[in-house]
């Protein structure tokens, strides 16, 4: 079980000799960001973002606003008047907010969605998509360096064109998808081809091209929901295709934190990474363009760790 949040990061309240505010305390200065989605009350975003602030003693919140999909346009545009510094996007807005914005960079117009509104000081509202980034610094803190790796990705919807975008990004070989419904695996390989002409992108069936592809991949991603509570017998693969010892396996799925997935990987002798790094990084890459400060990584990820534990 990890330990709460380090008592020692956070100022006394009880030393009456100061005074100064407790420097988290809400009052007329707090900064506020926050999330827009629908529904919102599932979201660990709340908890893992103040931590952050706490921590850096920083007097931001960050809160939770579940947006109806026709106000959309109406709660985009009150960013700046309300004085935001941003928010992050989830479903089922990541789309429909991006005609509201006043540009986005590359990897958002790659993966064709936002999932983070930074409000610049000019009022000029930019969209970013930090999913796929988020995806590779994980790897990264696992030591995975994936320039060069032969990538295999199960799943062709929204988090696949994250992880299929920030592997190409960071330089893979090559990218194979296998999606259960093939045209979307075709065209999600087509699409990302066109944005990197010099990786080798591909799209086929799943489960009938597993065996065929598992033993060309040094890296095995699961972008599918397959496994994820409640329904945890779900299996991205196929029973009897073995890993090797030296393949990695990233489940994006987070709940439960050990999937049947890492589960074989993991008999076999294969690496086996879980999904909640890759939430807390994403968030902590948004984190860094809203405050402009390096966000504490190790405390947001203790906070959804002590989230999870609690469920
Ligand atoms: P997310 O935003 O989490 O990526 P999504 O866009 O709904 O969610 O994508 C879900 C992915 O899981 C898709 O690749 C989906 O395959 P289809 O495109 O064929 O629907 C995949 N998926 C979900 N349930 C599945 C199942 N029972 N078997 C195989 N693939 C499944």
């Amino acid at each position: 079980m990890s330990e709460p949040l380090r008592k020692e990061s956070v100022p006394n309240r009880s030393n009456e000799a100061s005074s100064e505010p407790f420097p988290t305390d809400i009052n007329a200065a707090t900064t506020l960001v926050g999330l827009f989605g629908w529904p919102v009350t599932h979201s660990i975003s709340p908890q893992m973002h103040n931590a952050a602030f706490v921590v850096r003693q920083m007097n931001w919140r960050y809160l939770a606003f579940a947006v109806p999909p026709e106000r959309v346009p109406e709660a985009v545009a009150a960013l700046p008047a309300l004085g935001l510094r941003g928010v992050n996007v989830t479903v089922p807005h990541k789309q429909s907010v991006m005609p509201h914005l006043h540009h986005w960079t590359p990897a958002a117009e790659a993966i064709g969605a936002v999932n983070t509104i930074v409000v610049q000081q000019d009022g000029q509202l930019s969209g970013d998509n930090t999913d796929g980034a988020g995806f590779i610094a994980d790897l990264q803190a696992h030591d995975v360096e994936p320039a060069g790796m032969r990538a295999l990705v199960i799943g062709a919807g929204g988090s696949s064109r994250a992880v299929v975008y920030g592997l190409a990004e960071a330089g893979v070989k090559s990218v194979k998808i296998l999606n259960r419904t093939v045209p979307k695996a075709v065209d999600l390989a087509a699409t990302m081809q066109s944005y990197f002409p010099e990786i080798n992108i591909s799209g086929a069936a799943f489960p009938d091209d597993v065996t065929g592809s598992a033993q060309n991949a040094d890296l095995i991603v699961n972008c599918t929901s397959l496994g994820m509570e409640p329904r945890i017998e779900g299996l991205p693969w196929e029973e009897n295709v073995e890993f090797r010892k030296d393949q990695i396996v990233y489940d994006l799925v987070y709940n439960p934190a050990m999937t049947r997935l890492l589960q074989l990987a993991s008999t076999d002798g294969a690496a086996a990474i879980g999904g909640l790094g890759m939430l807390v990084y994403q968030g902590a890459i948004a984190w860094e363009k809203w405050t402009g400060e390096s966000a504490p990584v190790a405390e947001m990820q203790q906070a959804t760790n002590i989230i999870f534990e609690r469920r």
